[in-house]
């Protein structure tokens, strides 16, 4: 299967446009998941048959410790069959209040070599209700996770503190009262929306937290967390989680340095966005090691960003994520990456140790 991705597949999709190639996948992988044959047909190529993994994380058991990162399943159409494809659970979203129209295209470029994506989408969303409806009538897998990802409406309308702060306190009300997802993840880091990362400096994240804390929910409370800041700017912010119902972070979103792109001959002339992928790499495997080395078990920690091979994955684990996160892998390596990880969990006697089950 690498071998047909990489030789066959992949030549061919990177011809295309990819939002294009993304809207194809979803689609493919709705209709896959719509029937028992489709949904055989794909666990057969790409799902894992080892020895059950049981990997429990908040009180949460995941089947595998690889998630769907948020922004791929943003609609939630493909939560009834990521799990054929070794996903432990999708981070739907971000889904916000309202429905989001995203930025103008293009919004999404690939750098092939520095193995990124340049990503401007903008929190493109069909909003709240329209994905608690959908979920409602998704099948979900058995022992498969459904985390939701909420984020702020992208609009003029949601600039002021106050406004953004019942945005996403709407959004996380309702998803409670409807009973849907297993955890929450807040993005507070999108880089691509109006009035920027607003909620990324302590004296907006406390607030937003104290909101969040009155309204009543029983599940794990995630942080998406940015991956720009210096450590203390990024420690200032954890100290706030800290005090409120966090029960651990992302690390992280999307990178907004453009200096750090290894091959700039291959950047659109005019960056907008956030970069996926290698480029997000290094940043985030520091900032877990430092938060793990800081924090010890305070915050539960996902691992994400550029997680791309088997060793990728076992690096961000070594430096203390509890569970992982990816897009750009799955996109530039193949589905099967997921499966392969989940091998190397089965057989890596020192990572067994770590598994908590
Ligand atoms: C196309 C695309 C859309 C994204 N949209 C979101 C989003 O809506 N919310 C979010 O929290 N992160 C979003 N991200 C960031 C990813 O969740 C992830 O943090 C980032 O891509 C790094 O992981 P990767 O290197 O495995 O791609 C998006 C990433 C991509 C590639």
């Amino acid at each position: 299967m690498k071998w047909l991705y990489q030789r066959i597949l992949k030549p061919i999709l990177f011809l295309l446009d990819p939002e294009l190639v993304h809207n194809l996948f979803v689609q493919f992988g709705a209709f896959c998941g719509k029937t028992k044959l489709g949904r055989c047909f794909v666990r057969s190529l790409y799902g894992y048959k080892g020895k059950p993994i049981n990997w429990t994380v908040d009180g949460i058991s995941y089947a595998s410790p690889v998630l769907l990162a948020a922004g791929f399943d943003y609609n939630g159409k493909l939560a009834g069959v990521l799990d054929t494809v070794s996903f432990g659970g999708d981070e739907i979203g971000s889904v916000t209040a309202r429905p989001t129209k995203g930025n103008p295209k293009p919004r999404l470029r690939r750098m092939v070599k520095s193995k990124s994506l340049v990503v401007y989408k903008g929190l493109k969303n069909d909003g709240v209700e329209a994905i608690i409806q959908r979920l409602k009538n998704t099948k979900k897998p058995k022992n498969f996770i459904w985390g939701i990802s909420i984020a702020k409406t992208n609009d003029d309308q949601t600039v002021t503190t106050k406004a953004g702060i019942q945005d996403y306190c709407y959004s996380f009300r309702r998803l409670n009262e409807e009973n849907i997802g297993d955890f929450y993840t807040i993005n507070i880091s999108c880089p691509n929306v109006h009035g920027g990362e607003s909620f990324t400096s302590p004296e907006l994240l406390s607030p937003l937290l104290k909101e969040l804390d009155k309204i009543p929910c029983d599940r794990p409370i995630y942080l998406k967390m940015p991956i720009n800041l210096d450590w203390e700017e990024f420690q200032a912010l954890l100290t706030i989680a800290d005090q409120h119902r966090v029960h651990g972070v992302v690390i992280g979103n999307l990178n907004k340095n453009y200096d750090e792109a290894n091959y700039p001959e291959e950047a659109p002339e005019n960056y907008r966005g956030g970069l996926s992928g290698l480029l997000c790499k290094k940043r985030s495997t520091d900032l877990i090691r430092r938060t793990k080395t800081t924090w010890g078990n305070r915050f539960t920690i996902i691992g994400c960003g550029g997680i791309l091979s088997v060793d990728d994955a076992i690096e961000k684990l070594d430096a203390g994520a509890d569970l992982l996160q990816l897009i750009s892998g799955m996109i530039f390596e193949g589905p099967h990456l997921m499966k392969d990880i989940c091998k190397a969990i089965e057989g890596n006697v020192a990572l067994d140790k770590t598994m908590k089950n």
